[in-house]
């Protein structure tokens, strides 16, 4: 493994990550020695107007995958009117391969906490949920012990630092199902009811929980929140690229000596990031990756120069998604990497619509029996047919994003499926129990 160069050392902007080293920062004594819930304070004495218009000026889009403007958002929040609003964190980060959120909610819960109440007091909120996957039980109980020591020194609850502001914090653990992450499944799921997505629009922001409007954000988007507050607008913009301002948390996994999060500027390379992560383990070739988990297309080394931002990732033909990027060499097969991601889809199918719950079930068939060495060569076809039938044509993004992982690969490796086809390649399952005709 060979040390990265200064040039690419000096790609790492340790914003949101800078405290994740020092020990027990977790703690709120450790966490206010380091520079916490000085925001906090800062944020309060500033109209929440104020605040909305720092977060526009600043350019932050949302870290959940999508980019979408956060101050605009926030700005959607109707004011004067007479219904409660709330703010709700997407804690239920599971994305396959994404790990970003986790570990800030493990190594630093107070900024996300000092993130909550900041933007909760711009739109106007008194009453915030922090929404988190079910499987993470270790962090739901970081973020309930630390915001029980948030209420305890009147940073949550009543007149929150002699203010007048309220705020009561809510940590809510799910039940492990991929489809909560779906905003307003995840608003469902808040509700009681079985997590299912809702007809968008009316989105959250004026019909959200409790018909209320709600801003739903990702746990990176509001933890940057913070920093913004202290640092200013200018400063924000002084990393990533002039469409995608600031730091992110890039999770890198896979075939690489060090995998982990690294936080850059958005626009960094998959070359340099590979360089930060210690290159790849020795006697493996990069054969292909994903810059945002299983949702967005799968790129090859064709696209290690192209900057890993929304416009960048555009230009590929991809979106940026969780910046989950993960490493696959020429030992790991794309055909059986896809089935994986398929029989993951089918798994996490909530079933209300009906392209992806049966399309999800025949792609993984028809991938099964292509492994199991009896696939046809009209099988890529069905494959093909099934993706224009759920692209655009599902209900939520799960659908559309289940289509990424087939489509990219036929377009990169069809000679891995026709090796297969052919019995070039031996069979490597065994033939699906109900076989397709
Ligand atoms: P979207 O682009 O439909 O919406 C993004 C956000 O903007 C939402 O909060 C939505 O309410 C808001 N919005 C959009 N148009 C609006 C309008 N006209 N008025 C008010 N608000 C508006 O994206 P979506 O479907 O919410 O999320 C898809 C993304 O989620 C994908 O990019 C994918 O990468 C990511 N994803 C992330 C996962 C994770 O674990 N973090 C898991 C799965 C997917
Ligand atoms: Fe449910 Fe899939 Fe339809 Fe989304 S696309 S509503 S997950 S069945």
């Amino acid at each position: 493994m060979t040390a990265p160069s200064p040039a690419a050392l000096a790609k790492l902007t340790p914003v949101l990550t800078k405290r994740w080293l020092s020990p027990d920062a977790w703690r709120l004594d450790v966490y206010q020695q380091l520079d916490g819930y000085a925001a906090l304070r800062k944020a309060l004495s500033v109209a929440p107007d104020d605040l909305i218009q720092l977060v526009k000026d600043s350019g932050l889009r949302g870290r959940g995958g999508a980019g979408f403007p956060t101050g605009l958002k926030w700005g959607f929040i109707p004011q004067g009117d007479d219904k409660p609003h709330y703010l709700v964190v997407n804690a239920d980060e599971g994305e396959p391969g994404t790990c970003k959120d986790l570990p800030l909610m493990m190594a630093d819960p107070h900024s996300l906490i000092e993130g909550v109440i900041i933007a909760s007091y711009a739109i106007r909120a008194s009453r915030a949920f922090i929404y988190v996957r079910g499987e993470a039980v270790h962090a739901a109980r970081r973020l309930r012990h630390a915001v029980a020591e948030a209420y305890e020194a009147g940073l949550l609850g009543e007149d929150i630092l002699g203010s007048g502001f309220a705020l009561d914090l809510v940590v809510h653990s799910g039940a492990g199902a991929y489809i909560c992450g779906e905003e307003t499944a995840l608003l469902d799921s808040l509700e009681g009811f079985r997590g299912q997505p809702r007809l968008r629009p009316p989105f959250p922001a004026t019909h959200g929980l409790y018909a209320s409007p709600t801003v739903v954000n990702n746990v990176e988007t509001i933890a940057s929140v913070p920093y913004l507050v202290l640092g200013g607008a200018e400063w924000f913009r002084t990393m990533g690229t002039e469409k995608s301002p600031g730091p992110k948390i890039y999770s890198i996994s896979g075939r690489v000596n060090q995998p982990g999060q690294y936080e850059c500027g958005l626009g960094i390379t998959l070359r340099e990031l590979l360089e930060l992560a210690g290159g790849m383990l020795p006697g493996h070739q990069l054969r292909y990756w994903t810059p945002g988990g299983s949702s967005t297309p799968l790129l090859t080394d064709e696209h290690l120069d192209v900057p890993m931002d929304f416009e960048g990732m555009m230009s590929a033909g991809t979106m940026l998604g969780t910046t989950a990027v993960q490493v696959f060499s020429d030992q790991d097969c794309p055909v059986y990497a896809t089935y994986r991601w398929i029989e993951f889809y089918h798994h996490e199918s909530c079933g209300k619509c009906t392209p992806c719950r049966e399309g999800n079930y025949w792609m993984k068939q028809v991938l099964r029996r292509i492994l199991a060495g009896e696939g046809t060569h009209e099988d890529l076809d069905t494959l093909l047919d099934a993706c224009d039938n759920l692209l655009g044509r599902s209900f939520c993004a799960l659908g559309d994003g289940a289509t990424s992982p087939v489509t990219s690969s036929i377009k990169f490796f069809k000679q891995d499926y026709l090796d297969y086809i052919e019995g070039r390649k031996p069979p490597i399952l065994k033939p699906p129990s109900e076989l397709v005709g």
